[in-house]
């Protein structure tokens, strides 16, 4: 296997997600024959979006959610996009300097101390990030915190298979090794997509995610499998 940058390192995994912005977009696209975007779409439908409401994005990248979720706090909403990278987020604020009418905000900070209010959100997403913090349980103390009670949050990101010999394991491992790292090593990025199957294996596992979710404070935690269990939605209620 590839050299890989190792997972839970803050500077380092900024410094991933900053070389990988240019090309994350396209790869995103070819990796997942397009299919991340109908994972984003059911996490969407567990938020519930509705005009008027503050939501948040957290680990952002290039904004695809806050970007949709802009569209469904209109009017008088605001959706705030967080990042720790600048690459990506540099990335986001263009995307949406065209669409100039969307309630949309964008800034660096990082997940685990993002400095604001208690409460400040109705709702908040956080798409492939959970796995990149250097505590997911950190992250989701922040998470509840930041939440109004009864505020809803969905956490897409892979699903780390509670049977490492069985069918769903194989298949990742097969995916990751076979398919992603060499299409990256193509676009020169290789250590940095060797560095998914690294996050993986640290990774809390759905059942985990939902005892994590639990003891930060939330009142509802289920973890739904997508995908054939490649992919795990945590849904949570405040
Ligand atoms: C795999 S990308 C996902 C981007 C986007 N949510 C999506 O689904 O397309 C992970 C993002 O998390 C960001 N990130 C990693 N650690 C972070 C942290 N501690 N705080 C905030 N963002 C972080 C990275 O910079 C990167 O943009």
């Amino acid at each position: 296997m590839p050299a890989s940058i190792p997972p839970g390192d803050p500077q380092q995994v900024r410094d991933l997600f900053d070389r990988i912005a240019p090309a994350y977009d396209r790869l995103n696209d070819v990796l997942s024959l397009g299919l991340h975007r109908l994972w984003k779409r059911q996490a969407i439908a567990w938020l519930r979006p509705a005009p008027g409401q503050r939501l948040l994005d957290l680990c952002c990248g290039t904004g695809d959610l806050a970007l949709v979720l802009a569209e469904k706090v209109r009017p008088g909403g605001l959706v705030l996009g967080l990042d720790a990278a600048a690459g990506p987020l540099e990335l986001a604020r263009q995307r949406a300097r065209m669409q100039p009418w969307l309630p949309l905000e964008f800034r660096q900070a990082d997940a685990l101390a993002t400095g604001l209010s208690d409460g400040w959100a109705d709702g908040a997403v956080m798409a492939y990030g959970l796995r990149n913090l250097a505590d997911p349980a950190l992250g989701l103390q922040e998470l509840r915190r930041l939440l109004q009670p009864g505020g809803r949050a969905a956490v897409l990101d892979f699903n780390r298979p509670e049977n490492g010999s069985g069918f769903t394991a194989g298949f990742q491992r097969f995916y990751l090794r076979q398919l992603v790292v060499p299409l990256a090593r193509r676009a020169g990025l290789e250590p940095q997509y060797a560095y998914l199957e690294e996050s993986l294996r640290r990774f809390p596992r759905g059942d985990q995610q939902e005892q994590l979710a639990a003891a930060a404070g939330f009142a509802q935690a289920r973890h739904r499998l997508l995908a054939g269990g490649q992919m795990g939605l945590l849904q949570l209620v405040a």
